[in-house]
């Protein structure tokens, strides 16, 4: 296949002001520089969409935020269209941070690889990637659930939140999941096997949880912040767990909100850790020796919103932001 030498981007207009609009992003073509020693040449086959943009965008992030008129950050599955590395060979499939473009040059060191018969190609960014390895981490590091104990998962029909659950599940415990719509409550219960699960978005929310969890929460991975957090310290267990995970309730706010009561974690001498999954990169082979046979013998359910072309990611992110994913967010960039 010939090198090209142009190719599609989508770039960062203007930061976005609470929800993100497709006006903050924007679609053109730019020059594509060939690879130089250690560099490959990808052809973006999966893009993935993450809350973690949202902060980044916002710069309350990690790192700091791209410039105006720069590619959008995210973690793509690409294939190999050239190499100049030992490593990498074309052909390949690799997992990187290409951000949101049809082509990328990137340093081989940089990318990790992906066994394309292990499991369905897509599945490198959902369950058997980064969501996955996250809600494995937290729950093996921080939540060490026990069988028989009941495990509260946010954000339960999501990428990270539905392993979370399973993973409890598969480990003996009750689990109990939140969502917003009512179709994600009934994804997350028949899907992916949570015993209840009640939706935030419901006027009796905090009633219906507690009548989920009537003896009350020995481990809440918490995806969300805001006042599903406060709800769920009220009904902590004694030497609860709680994963600090993700503050999705706030990522679209201005403001950082006053933080949740934390009057009830002293009385239930409970835990509560934050969780980075990068702490967790060098576990990955680990992480994929346990989950991947699951997947494959379908023990792991997963699902996947798909949506299609480049064009497609700033509607597919702002769609995801807003909760109307079912599943890991996709954009399908090559057919
Ligand atoms: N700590 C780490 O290293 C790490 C790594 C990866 C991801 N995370 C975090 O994990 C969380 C889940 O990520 P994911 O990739 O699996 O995304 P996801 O759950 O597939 O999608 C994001 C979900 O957030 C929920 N949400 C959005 N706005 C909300 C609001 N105002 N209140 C409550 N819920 C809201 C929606 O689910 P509902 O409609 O069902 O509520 C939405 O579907 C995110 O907070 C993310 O930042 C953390």
């Amino acid at each position: 296949m010939a090198i090209p030498t142009t190719r599609q981007v989508v770039h960062v207009v203007r930061y976005p002001d609470g929800m993100p609009q497709e006006a903050d992003f924007a679609l053109d073509q730019r020059a594509l520089r060939a690879p130089g020693a250690g560099e490959v040449l990808l052809r973006t086959q999966w893009l993935s969409m993450d809350p973690y943009l949202r902060p980044l965008l916002a710069g309350r992030y990690a790192v700091p935020r791209p410039e105006l008129g720069a590619v959008v950050p995210g973690g793509a599955l690409s294939q190999v269209v050239h190499s100049n590395s030992g490593c990498l060979a074309a052909g390949d499939w690799v997992v990187g941070d290409t951000g949101w473009c049809d082509y990328a040059t990137l340093a081989a060191e940089s990318l990790r690889k992906v066994n394309p018969v292990q499991a369905p190609l897509s599945t490198a960014l959902g369950v058997l990637g980064i969501p996955g390895l996250t809600a494995w981490a937290g729950l093996k590091t921080i939540a060490r659930p026990q069988a028989g104990e009941t495990v509260l998962v946010s954000t339960a029909a999501g990428a990270v939140g539905s392993v979370a659950g399973q993973l409890a599940r598969l480990s003996g415990c009750r689990t109990v999941g939140i969502a917003g719509l009512p179709e994600k409550c009934a994804i997350a219960r028949e899907a992916f096997g949570f015993d209840e699960c009640v939706s935030h978005q419901s006027p009796t929310f905090v009633e219906d949880l507690r009548a989920a969890c009537p003896e009350g929460i020995d481990v809440y991975f918490d995806n969300v912040g805001g006042p599903v957090l406060e709800a769920a310290l009220s009904m902590l267990r004694t030497r609860a767990r709680v994963v600090l995970c993700g503050m999705s309730a706030q990522y679209n706010q201005a403001q950082r909100p006053a933080g949740p009561n934390l009057g009830p974690v002293i009385g239930a001498r409970a835990i509560l850790q934050g969780l980075v999954v990068f702490d967790h990169l060098a576990r990955f082979a680990e992480f994929t020796a346990d989950v991947a046979p699951l997947v494959r013998d379908g023990r792991m359910h997963y699902r996947e919103s798909i949506s299609e072309g480049l064009a497609s990611a700033p509607s597919a992110f702002i769609a995801m932001m807003a909760g109307r994913n079912l599943g890991k967010a996709l954009v399908r960039v090559a057919s």
